[in-house]
């Protein structure tokens, strides 16, 4: 039994690609379960910056096997734009690298047509979402109406479905919201082209395959996206995705049982970052919130858009910790708070005059909490060269000490830059 599960503890971009990158080399498979194209890790290695949506992380590592699963939303334009760019850079020679479930949810362009104009007519409710159709791709599959990955080898199968779909998506978008309608033959003839790219990596049952690779031990990470406080059930709703990001997920989207899970890393960045709209209690809106934009350089990797800064979160870590049963932590990003007068933390919340540890369960109650913050003494100078705990200076080691020991969690691995090297292993993954 060798599952480990890599997730987002805050609201995304936590770090995991990083984290999945560095781990990859020691996987033999990589598994996406959820999310698609929503998604976005930008990956330095060698100083060459790669992004990915869907393809996962391990990619970059010829000798690991990545799988996208069932659980997946697959824009499949933007995974061969993908492929191509992976191809490119001289990675994914081997077409066996990659396997594509054929139960994977097709996400095709009405439904990007259809995110997008439902976030423009909501004025002042926006979700802020990525617009990349992954709320309809997973409406279209609750519904059972949706195109599955297998379905593109089948062209009756696929040109009845898309009919019966764009009937209802063209009614949508011409009549409600004044778009144009999409046609039919033209988009058949594309998804044609696109089918023909995507066949070598065709694969018929993904879920047996992981079943196979557990039973012959071996190493299977399975690279969440998202993160926790965006859970479609868990999060803070309605601003969160369309997909289930806590770990239970990944058994659900991949088809394989809770047993099979030895390890769930929980992704933590030493600060909390939000894109898009809902409650964010430690938001900071001040010099402090600008420097970790800043320095941080906390811009979407998919959409580009300014994330929202502030102090990092224990209350909503130790939510994380708990619905996902999270073992181990990843502190991602400390050099970011170098040369910090004072370095805060949340510890508890104030909701109507009282003070609380327990995440609250609705939208309404978070947002009326104020933060309780402890305050460490922060330190001057560049640490993105540390390797080992040591090379940290003694209020970095005490911040990370004192984080491990108010969520009750060993922290594991301790990022402090952006590249691979950059990276101090407390303790080994495997
Ligand atoms: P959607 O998933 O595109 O529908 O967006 C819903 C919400 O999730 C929005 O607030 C997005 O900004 C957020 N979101 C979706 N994917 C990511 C991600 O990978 N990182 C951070 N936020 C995300």
């Amino acid at each position: 039994m060798s599952g480990i599960i890599v997730i987002g503890s805050q609201w995304g971009d936590e770090g995991k690609g990083k984290v999945v990158d560095v781990f990859s080399s020691q996987s033999d498979y990589v598994v996406r379960y959820q999310g698609g194209s929503n998604a976005g890790h930008t990956l330095i290695v060698d100083g060459k910056k790669t992004v990915l949506h869907l393809v996962p992380s391990g990619i970059l590592h010829p000798k690991t096997k990545c799988i996208i699963s069932t659980g997946v939303v697959l824009d499949i334009e933007t995974l061969i734009v993908e492929i191509k760019a992976l191809k490119a850079n001289g990675l994914l020679q081997d077409p066996s690298q990659l396997m594509i479930s054929d139960t994977a949810t097709v996400l095709l362009k009405y439904h990007r047509e259809l995110d997008q104009a439902r976030e423009e007519e909501a004025r002042n409710e926006k979700i802020g979402t990525t617009g990349k159709g992954i709320g309809p791709a997973y409406e279209d599959r609750a519904s059972r109406k949706a195109i599955l990955f297998g379905d593109l080898f089948n062209p009756e199968t696929l040109k009845a479905k898309l009919e019966k779909s764009l009937d209802e998506k063209n009614f949508l978008l011409e009549h409600k919201y004044k778009k144009s309608p999409i046609n039919i033959d033209s988009l058949l003839k594309d998804i044609e082209v696109w089918t023909e790219e995507l066949r070598p990596y065709r694969n018929k049952n993904t879920s047996y395959d992981i079943h196979q690779a557990l039973k012959a031990d071996k190493k299977i990470l399975f690279e969440g996206a998202q993160g926790t406080l965006l859970d479609l059930l868990h999060g803070t709703y309605p601003y969160v995705t369309s997909s289930s990001t806590i770990s239970g997920s990944a058994c659900i989207g991949t088809g394989i049982g809770p047993n099979q899970i030895q390890k769930i890393v929980g992704i933590t960045k030493a600060y909390t970052t939000r894109v898009g709209s809902g409650p964010f209690p430690t938001e900071l809106d001040d010099e402090v919130g600008q420097h970790l934009g800043k320095v941080g350089n906390e811009f979407g990797a998919t959409t580009g858009r300014k994330r929202r800064c502030g102090w990092l979160d224990l209350v909503a870590l130790k939510y994380a910790i708990r619905i996902n049963g999270i073992t181990n932590l990843a502190l991602m990003k400390i050099d970011v708070l170098s040369d910090l007068e004072n370095i805060k933390f949340c510890s508890s919340y104030e909701i109507d005059g009282v003070e609380t540890h327990v995440y609250p369960s609705t939208p309404g109650e978070l947002a009326k909490a104020k933060p309780i913050y402890k305050s460490v003494k922060g330190w001057k100078g560049d640490i993105s060269k540390a390797k080992a705990l040591q090379d940290l200076p003694a209020e970095a080691r005490s911040l990370v000490s004192l984080i491990g020991s108010e969520v009750g969690i060993p922290i594991d691995v301790i990022s402090v830059g952006p590249g691979r090297d950059q990276t101090i292993w407390v303790k080994p993954l495997f």
